[in-house]
């Protein structure tokens, strides 16, 4: 008995000897997404055969299969929760997915604590990028870099106020503030907020879209969910508002609709004309062209109603880099274990067994081999930075019209936007200077090559409302009463000149404030300006602090100030300049004393001193020697106590100016 319970307690350490250097048969990865949805559809499929292709690679995972458990959301935040719940009950490893922005927020929360990361091909809220996520990386373009391509495509045709269209979501609110963020650093700005509920219905998006076409802005940037933002256009067509003198901006759901709808455009959708959308940039390669062949294939063969997307190419990478992280985390000798967390208990009150719910035990070190990331996907280059955004963010500016949509360029975080595809930029400098940015011409709706202007007047074309102070003093400035427009004058004068260079006419009206007896008060035209009682005041406003926290001014185009008016004399320089300190009188004076200096001396001094006598030549330069070094001598102490005596008040005067009291 003895000898078979050792020989069985032997034989157990030999089998965990051996599964200890041995990799796992299989590993379980998860996939979180909507079956029925644009991304969802083309991302299915690659996602699937991403697998297909891993388990055949012999040099990633060899020996080891990779398991796919995919669950469905089914676009609702609620379900996805739930579904990815089961998911982690099943003990994956790594999440591909989420595929919704709303679901990665909430289940960021659980793979914090359970150490199992996720890898989203199409959750691209920017906020998710927060450290508050840790386990959430992402696999595609965060839409910050995607609102930084519009805002430069809003400075390239010089647009400075854009209505933002999104849906009152995670992604749409991220993307928007994003937006705004990107718009600032180039001058402009989102002057309008139209926000779709998520669930809106066909009048609900009616009354919203009526409200934007009230807006002065004329741009407008569509950020909503592939699914339901076609509606968007359709309604707006019946709004009248897909005509010409209309800009819409639109994030990469509508190339992702468009790819994804085999026929082109989707039926009766001729109105979609002159459109800006944005794409993922996936450089074109050998690789890509034969993954399109091949998803084709499948998608035939099962019978796949819809196409390929970006999405779908950001989907298959995701498969690869998170087989690499498990092949790298197994070959440095980790084990894939998974732990019960303390802090979830079994009430017994409740059938929710969370329980179930394990911590992977090296999830932190599989979240750093998913950082190091470093080989060549479908998508190009796919590394991490150290925001955790993928390298080389680039985007396509598509102009939507015609049968297939036109490329007009393209848009990176290297260079900007340009006509050159961006992997050839990678090489060279990165040229963000205004002159290097272009793109192609673009056809507007309307068949129009006209850059639109991008707002109108407010009030559906009211004429602007100017005001003009009616008073009695300076007419030369501003007058009332005289003229084509009843006001005249120097202001008026260069209103009207700055409004002749406008490529476009401005209707306005003059109306004088002021009864002509009495200057009218400045401040009150300048409140009326802000109170909106008028649109512009035009006359001879000064700019000062109070004033410009109300309104905005234009440069000033008069200075005004005191000055000094004093004549010019030429200064000519010549050998008697060293007269020029003392004036004749004073010459005369300091000579004339220099000789009674001397002969007072000779008087007092000829009778005692030898050296006063002699020849009268003698005396006479003796005489003129002595006064002279006395003079000097009595000048120079003067001097001395002068300064002396000054030199309080100078440090009164010069202050605590010390570079003047040097100086002085
Ligand atoms: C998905 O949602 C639809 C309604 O939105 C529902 O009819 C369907 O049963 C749901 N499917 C699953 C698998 O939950
Ligand atoms: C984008 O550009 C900025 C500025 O040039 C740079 O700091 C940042 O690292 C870039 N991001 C990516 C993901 O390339
Ligand atoms: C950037 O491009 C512009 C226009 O193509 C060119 O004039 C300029 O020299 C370029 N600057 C650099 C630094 O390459
Ligand atoms: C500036 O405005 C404030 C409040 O509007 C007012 O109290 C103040 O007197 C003004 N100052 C001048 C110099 O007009």
């Amino acid at each position: 008995m003895g000898a078979a319970k050792l020989l069985s307690l032997c034989l157990v350490l030999a089998a965990v000897a051996w599964t200890e250097g041995q990799r796992p048969r299989a590993v379980k990865v998860g996939a979180l997404f909507d079956y029925d949805s644009t991304i969802g559809r083309a991302a299915q499929l690659s996602i699937e055969l991403a697998v297909d292709d891993v388990n055949a690679d012999r040099s990633v995972l060899a020996g080891t299969k990779m398991d796919l458990i995919m669950a469905d959301t089914n676009c609702s935040g609620f379900v996805g929760t739930v579904q990815a719940l089961q998911l982690m009950e099943k003990n994956v490893v790594a999440v591909v997915g989420p595929q919704s922005s709303v679901i990665g927020h909430v289940i960021s929360h659980f793979v914090n604590e359970l150490h199992v990361p996720l890898l989203s091909f199409a959750a691209t809220d920017p906020t998710l990028s927060a450290s508050e996520y840790s386990y959430f990386l992402r696999s595609t373009v965060s839409d910050y870099f995607q609102m930084c391509a519009i805002a430069s495509i809003a400075s390239y045709y010089q647009w400075k106020e854009v209505t933002a269209i999104f849906v009152d979501d995670d992604y749409g609110r991220g993307g928007v503030s994003a937006l705004g963020d990107a718009l600032a650093t180039k001058r402009a700005r989102i002057s309008y907020k139209a926000v779709i509920p998520p669930d809106a219905n066909k009048d609900v998006i009616s009354d919203i879209l009526f409200k934007v076409n009230m807006m002065e802005s004329r741009v407008l940037v569509v950020h909503v969910n592939p699914d339901t933002g076609l509606r968007i256009f359709s309604i707006a067509n019946e709004l009248q508002m897909m005509t010409g003198g209309y800009v819409w901006i639109v994030t990469d759901w509508l190339a992702a609709v468009l790819d994804s709808s085999k026929s082109g455009y989707p039926k009766n959708m001729s109105y979609m004309q002159g459109l800006i959308a944005l794409r993922q940039h996936i450089p074109d390669s050998a690789a890509k062209k034969k993954f399109i062949s091949k998803w084709n294939t499948a998608a035939r063969k099962r019978k796949i109603a819809s196409g390929l997307n970006s999405y779908g190419f950001y989907a298959y990478d995701s498969v690869w880099i998170v087989a690499h992280a498990i092949d790298k985390f197994l070959n440095s000798g980790q084990q894939i274990n998974f732990s019960a967390d303390t802090r979830l208990h079994d009430s017994d009150t409740s059938i929710i067994t969370l329980s179930t719910l394990k911590i992977f035990d090296g999830g932190e070190h599989l979240l750093q081999q998913l950082l190091l990331t470093n080989f060549t996907g479908l998508a190009g280059l796919v590394q991490f930075d150290s925001d955790r955004n993928l390298v080389h963010p680039a985007y396509e500016i598509l102009n939507i019209g015609g049968s297939v949509p036109g490329l007009i360029g393209y848009w990176s975080n290297y260079s900007g936007l340009s006509v050159a595809a961006p992997e050839t930029l990678y090489q060279k400098p990165p040229n963000m200077s205004s002159s290097a940015q272009q793109l192609s011409t673009m056809v507007w709706s309307g068949d129009s090559t006209t850059k639109p202007r991008g707002w109108v007047f407010p009030n559906n074309g009211q004429p602007l409302r100017i005001g003009v102070p009616n008073k009695p003093s300076f007419k030369e400035f501003v007058a009332s009463g005289k003229g084509p427009d009843n006001v005249t004058g120097y202001c008026i004068d260069i209103f009207n000149a700055a409004v002749k260079l406008l490529p476009y006419p401005v209707p306005s009206k003059f109306i004088s404030i002021g009864d002509g007896i009495h200057n009218p008060k400045y401040d009150d035209i300048i409140n009326m300006v802000a109170n909106n009682t008028i649109d512009v005041a035009v006359g001879d406003f000064a700019i000062i602090k109070n004033r410009t926290r109300i309104a905005e001014f234009t440069q000033p185009y008069i200075e005004s100030g005191m000055v000094i008016v004093a004549p010019v004399k030429q200064s000519t320089s010549s050998a008697w300049a060293f007269f020029k300190p003392f004036t004749l009188e004073m010459w005369c004076v300091t000579g004339a004393l220099f000789v009674f200096v001397g002969i007072v001396v000779w008087i007092l001094e000829h009778r005692t001193n030898e050296e006063f006598r002699g020849t009268p030549q003698q005396q006479v330069l003796t005489i003129f020697w002595f006064a002279f070094s006395t003079m000097f001598f009595a000048h120079s102490k003067k001097h001395r106590k002068w300064s002396w005596a000054f030199r309080p008040d100078h440090m009164v005067i010069c202050g605590a100016d010390h570079q003047l009291k040097l100086h002085c």
